[in-house]
């Protein structure tokens, strides 16, 4: 099927202020205390930029990345998760924090927090700007969310759709294309 962008779901406007607060309140818990921050390539890239601008300075934040597989070109998760880039530093005993673009099923993510784990960081917390609740499949404690959200696939903001879109300023659902 096809699918084309439809209306706004989140407006640049709202995501700016909900991103400030989730900054504040990492900024409080994790004030003068080190922080390394893992995002999930690619989709976090953009929410992680806003994100650090809005933590507080006295926060000593290092950055790294992973990348996981996720659905390819399809809506639909195939379930086959695989770790495609690993971390580039060392996370034993470190606070550490994942950020990432939105949780669905909750394959990803419960994954990569078990592999995560298995590294003895000192503490992992995990920061999501959507949460795509009703399509939860396995359960995962999420520390900081940005947005409940209904299940439709979104983009903008990060979000892609076959590559296309990261680069909307805001959230769109995605709609069929009627034929
Ligand atoms: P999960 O393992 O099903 O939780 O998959 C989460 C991943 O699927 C996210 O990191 C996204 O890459 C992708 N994903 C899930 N829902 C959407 C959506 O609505 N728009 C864009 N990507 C999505
Ligand atoms: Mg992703």
């Amino acid at each position: 099927m096809e699918y084309e962008v439809a209306e706004e779901l989140l407006s640049a406007e709202i995501i700016t202020s909900r991103v400030a607060e989730i900054g504040q309140e990492i900024s409080r818990k994790y004030r003068g205390k080190p922080l390394t921050v893992i995002a999930i390539l690619r989709g976090a890239v953009v929410f992680l930029s806003d994100l650090i601008r809005q933590i507080d300075p006295s926060v000593k934040l290092s950055l790294d990345f992973m990348r996981v597989s996720s659905y390819g070109n399809s809506t639909v998760n195939s379930g086959e998760i695989k770790i495609l880039q690993d971390l580039d530093n060392t996370i034993n005993g470190a606070h550490v924090l994942i950020v990432e673009d939105i949780i669905d099923t909750g394959l990803s993510l419960n994954r990569l927090k078990e592999y995560l784990l298995q590294k003895n960081p000192a503490s992992l917390e995990i920061c999501a700007l959507l949460d795509k609740k009703e399509r939860r499949i396995v359960q995962v404690d999420l520390d900081y969310v940005g947005f409940e959200i209904p299940d439709r696939f979104v983009v903008g903001y990060g979000l892609d759709y076959a590559e296309r879109w990261r680069n909307l300023p805001a959230i769109h659902v995605m709609r069929p294309v009627e034929s």
